[in-house]
């Protein structure tokens, strides 16, 4: 695996489950594939699960690792070509990747969104930058467009947890004091199309999301019929895609916050989160408390999903 920036790059979505599965009974066992190789994980914003997981499964794999935090204490990078550099930005990226690649074998890279323009997030262009000049297999730990370890890790947690061949799984948009990209809806949802679930979108009207990721899914505008016999919840904020409002909130409506009263309708569904979550907006309380919310082993499973992604690109140096 050269890259992995979305669900396809796993090829076999049934085989990379179960490979997910194997290598979380022996996590250990593929410590010689990292021996002297080194991950280099570098963040232009904040993180906790996704920097933790992926240096945890690195680690596993017998691999070092570096982190860096661009925007605390690596020089500011300018991102445009042409631009004359008389600003506060001393660094172009278009010497910096190829520089942080020649100390190591596979790069990682969170970049989100910036809603300033709209095309320069859809193409993807730091985490394309990345692949292009930095000569390493790079992996995405949440770009633009996408959160494809998330989402691997979500379905990883929905393939433990259900309890039929085919659950019904509900992506559901709730409210949030702040604007946030669509990677994670839009990961999931190119996750649950490619996966062996009835998948229904739910979100008010305006919160459309691009089509290149809703496919054929079923969108349903009222949450409450929405949630009728639903096997899953998987909550989560997104602001507007669709222009003229792209990256613009629409809508902070507490109607829409999953609470026990929603999750009475579901078929006794577990509660899903990617973290970190707004309670009292995205969810109360007592539903992300309550035995059905399983966030905390959808996070322990980033662990998994980052290793198989890891282990695929160390087989494949
Ligand atoms: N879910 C997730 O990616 O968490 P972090 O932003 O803390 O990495």
């Amino acid at each position: 695996m050269k890259t992995y920036t979305n669900v396809k790059d796993l090829g076999n979505l049934q085989e990379a489950v179960k490979e997910a599965l194997e290598v979380k009974k022996n996590r250990f066992a593929y410590k010689h594939l990292g021996m002297d190789k080194t991950c280099l994980m570098i963040f232009f914003n904040s993180s906790l699960r996704t920097r933790l997981s992926t240096q945890k499964a690195a680690m596993n794999l017998g691999m070092n690792t570096m982190v860096l935090d661009v925007n605390q204490g690596a020089w500011k990078l300018e991102t445009e070509r042409g631009v004359i550099m008389d600003g506060d930005k001393p660094e172009h990226i278009l010497e910096a990747i190829p520089v942080m690649g020649c100390y190591c074998d596979i790069i990682g890279v969170r970049a989100f969104a910036q809603f300033e323009n709209k095309a320069d997030d859809y193409s993807e262009k730091i985490l394309n930058q990345f692949i292009k000049y930095s000569g390493k297999p790079v992996f995405s730990m949440e770009a633009a467009t996408g959160h494809p370890l998330q989402a691997f890790a979500d379905l990883i947690t929905i393939e433990e947890y259900k309890t039929k061949p085919r659950p019904k799984v509900v992506l559901t948009w709730a409210p949030h004091p702040r604007a946030l990209p669509q990677a994670v809806p839009n990961s999931f949802a190119d996750f649950m199309n490619e996966a062996d679930v009835d998948f229904v979108i739910t979100h008010p009207k305006g919160y459309e999301l691009a089509e290149q990721f809703v496919r054929g899914a079923k969108v349903e505008y009222d949450q409450r019929k929405a949630f009728e016999g639903a096997d899953f919840i998987y909550a989560k904020n997104w602001a507007a895609y669709q222009d003229p409002n792209y990256g613009k909130i629409l809508s902070k409506d507490m109607d829409w916050t999953v609470n026990t009263e929603k999750m009475g309708l579901t078929n006794n569904a577990n509660f899903m989160h990617c973290l970190p979550v707004r309670r009292n907006m995205i969810v109360s309380d007592d539903v992300i408390e309550s035995p059905q919310s399983i966030v905390i082993p959808e996070a322990a499973n980033r662990e998994i999903s980052a290793q198989v992604v890891l282990k695929r690109m160390l087989e494949s140096l």
